[in-house]
């Protein structure tokens, strides 16, 4: 399992204080990611790196039939809660698996219509062989003219600027105690190579004058939208496009037919 599982453990309660609004982000994530898959001849889809079910939910409420992966054994329960709460947990299976387990762990007799692994998770791969060895299998569980698609931010113009301090937002009071929640992030850059940045999640809780923190530090590689379409030349991956849906970087790349 990979290193940072126990940090999606701990998060995975708290993980949709990161968001603004969860039933609008899972509309509309399953308008892009049906638009995405148009013409591409897609019903089946391993959401390698599923975390609480933003993607895999998104897709099983229009009607895909979902593999849903992860390594951490706790976004996979709030995943599953997630998905009773939508009415779709019949349609999605879960897998607690790390990138590195899927090939040998998915049983795929004609080879998947697609995979998607969304909201950062590659940039998780710090090391040049976990990549690599990361889309060798994504490459053998597709049939072919499968489809491939990762979203992560867009590294490029943070590497120039380095932020240090990211502000996130505050959510107003919804507790009987009145406790307001504010959520930002502290950069902490390694120059590597290859560039590493620490991202410390602040989850600060409280009211008054009473306030207590909560910090989740996570690595990621910083990639840019160049490694990440030689890495797929690399793996056999052709037709590879670079979308920017605000400060997501999509890579959508075919295994040739
Ligand atoms: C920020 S969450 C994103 C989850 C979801 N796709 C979304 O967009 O909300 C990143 C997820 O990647 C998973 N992850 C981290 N390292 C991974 C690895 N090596 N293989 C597969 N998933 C990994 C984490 O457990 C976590 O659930």
């Amino acid at each position: 399992m990979p290193a940072n599982t126990d940090y999606y453990d701990a998060l995975a309660r708290d993980y949709h204080l990161l968001y603004r609004d969860w039933e609008s982000m899972l509309e509309r994530e399953g308008l892009l990611l049906r638009h995405w898959f148009a013409d591409r001849d897609v019903s089946t889809v391993l959401d390698a790196s599923c975390g609480t079910g933003t993607q895999s939910i998104a897709l099983a409420l229009i009607g895909y039939r979902v593999l849903a992966a992860d390594p951490s054994a706790g976004m996979i329960e709030q995943a599953k809660r997630n998905a009773a709460a939508s009415s779709v947990d019949k349609q999605i299976s879960f897998l607690q698996a790390g990138f590195l387990d899927l090939a040998r762990m998915v049983d795929t007799e004609n080879g998947l219509d697609a995979i998607v692994t969304k909201g950062d998770a590659f940039p998780h791969l710090t090391d040049d062989l976990e990549i690599e060895e990361t889309l060798n299998g994504f490459y053998r569980l597709l049939r072919p003219g499968g489809t491939i698609l990762i979203g992560m931010t867009d590294f490029e113009p943070l590497i120039k600027e380095r932020p240090r301090f990211v502000p996130d937002r505050v959510h107003d009071p919804e507790d009987n105690e009145g406790n307001q929640i504010i959520v930002f992030e502290v950069w902490d850059w390694d120059d590597g190579p290859p560039l590493i940045v620490t991202i410390n999640h602040f989850i600060v809780t409280g009211h008054g004058d009473q306030y207590d923190a909560a910090c989740y530090p996570i690595k990621m590689r910083a990639l840019t939208a160049d490694e990440v379409q030689v890495v797929l030349l690399e793996a056999g991956f052709e037709d590879i496009q670079a979308i920017y849906d605000r400060s997501e970087l999509v890579m959508i790349a075919t295994k040739p037919k």
